[in-house]
């Protein structure tokens, strides 16, 4: 039976009775932590390897007889390229390496827009607005980027095969402020969803009126499977060269959730046009990127086949986490109807829907028994989640033990916070004594 269907003297019970479950947590005075992201510690022993890689080496040439060690190869080792053309379907002359972090590479595109502008328009500093579409729930950080530049960010919905593609159409046909998009197309963060073959179709077609609209490709989570039957993601680059829409496209990913995050290497893909931006702006910034840290990838990785065959280290340490969460999940708040949540086939992320007006007290209430989730609103621009529903769990980082606990008191959080969100309602229609 589901919270709503009880009477109020049951869900009395159920109240003091998820009160004590919480108490009893609380006195074991926890600290632990389920907000960001990252790789446990446990993967990040899977690619020591890289770290080994350089030092049993006495030449540290590439294929092209560049010498790693200096400067030079302002674009990264071609080797290197070839890992991330195959992860992200991109051939591999338009890709970039940069260092660590994709995300600063994205921060980065930006920037560039903000201050030089693209494809002949004017930067965007000069525009009285700038807009950029945000698909939600999705990544903070992404949000946080164009918040930092001072955009008008607008809402997408998310529905079950990516953004509601409708109203992106619709939207950037009219108004030339929309200046781009923030999207990650597979395994999204944190909804878990991949883009239909049909959103992509859509994606590599778009049409905008502004003509230095950006779609922000993010994928972040190109190889990091979970199950035996991982998502597709339809490779973008093809459709758009054939569409003409390539200079639109700037795609990103990275290996910090492969090797290091901190020290991965990082790859932006895009048109020859904006490659020549680019370098303008890269070659003023540095004379280049980390070419040693390539090297020793390269040499650790050696192809996409070293990359799926690590990939699977991962899987083996990941997947029984999430398959705890969910169970955790459906056992203790399952068919109460106080909560849905995605059962996603890879990725870093469970997204949960607590009812509307709940999902701060969770979070809240979680932090006071000595559990830390993301912050509730943070996947919505400015931190604002209109429902106040939706809830990012991050089970990677915690050791599985630990993460059984946070989850305990995760699920004792949801039905404390939905049974005096209920009965607080029924109070108000039904006065005191109902
Ligand atoms: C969607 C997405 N993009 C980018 C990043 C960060 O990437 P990087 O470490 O390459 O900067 C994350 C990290 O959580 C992410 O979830």
């Amino acid at each position: 039976m589901t919270y709503a269907e009880m009477s109020t003297a049951s869900l009395r019970r159920e109240l003091s009775a998820a009160k004590r479950e919480y108490t009893a947590l609380q006195d074991q005075k926890l600290s632990l932590n389920m907000a960001r992201g990252k790789p446990s510690a446990a993967q990040l022993e899977l690619a020591l390897g890289v770290l080994e890689a350089l030092k049993a080496r006495s030449e540290f040439a590439n294929s092209n007889g560049d010498d790693c060690r200096n400067y030079g190869l302002w674009d990264g080792l071609p080797e290197m390229k070839r890992i991330f053309a195959a992860m992200i379907d991109v051939p591999e002359e338009q890709i970039i390496l940069g260092n660590n972090s994709s995300l600063e590479m994205m921060f980065d595109v930006i920037s560039r827009g903000y201050t030089h502008g693209y494809n002949g328009c004017k930067p965007w500093c000069k525009l009285d607005t700038v807009k950029f579409l945000c698909p939600v729930p999705g990544y903070d950080r992404h949000f946080s980027i164009t918040e930092y530049f001072g955009f008008e960010m607008v809402n997408i919905p998310m529905n079950a095969d990516g953004p509601d593609m409708d109203l992106v159409e619709s939207l950037v046909a009219e108004d030339d402020a929309i200046k781009g998009i923030w999207c990650v197309p597979k395994y999204s963060n944190p909804s878990g969803i991949t883009y239909s073959d049909e959103v992509v179709r859509r994606f590599a077609a778009l049409r905008p009126k502004a003509k230095d609209f950006k779609i922000m490709w993010d994928n972040a989570y190109c190889v990091h499977d979970l199950t035996d039957t991982p998502d597709r993601l339809l490779p973008i680059w093809d459709l758009a060269e054939k569409n003409g829409t390539v200079d639109q496209l700037m795609i990103f990913a990275s290996t910090s959730k492969i090797s290091f995050p901190g020290a991965g290497v990082a790859a932006l893909a895009t048109s020859d046009g904006n490659i020549q931006d680019i370098k303008k702006h890269f070659l003023t910034q540095s004379i280049g990127p980390d070419k040693l840290n390539q090297l020793r990838h390269v040499l650790f990785l050696h192809d996409i086949n070293g990359v799926r065959a690590l990939m699977k280290g991962h899987r083996a340490i990941l997947e029984p986490k999430f398959t705890l969460c969910e169970d955790m999940l459906e056992r203790n708040v399952g068919g109460l109807g106080v909560a849905t949540w995605n059962k996603p086939n890879g990725g870093y992320f469970i997204s949960v829907n607590v009812l509307p007006g709940c999902a701060k007290e969770v979070v809240r209430l979680c932090k006071e028994a000595g559990v830390v989730l993301t912050g509730a609103g943070a996947t919505y621009p400015y931190g604002k989640d209109p429902e106040d529903s939706n809830i990012r769990l991050a089970p990677t980082f915690p050791p599985i033990d630990e993460l059984e606990t946070a989850m305990q008191v995760m699920c004792v959080s949801i039905r404390l916070a939905t049974l005096e969100k209920l009965l607080d309602e029924r109070k108000e229609v039904y006065g005191q004594t109902a």
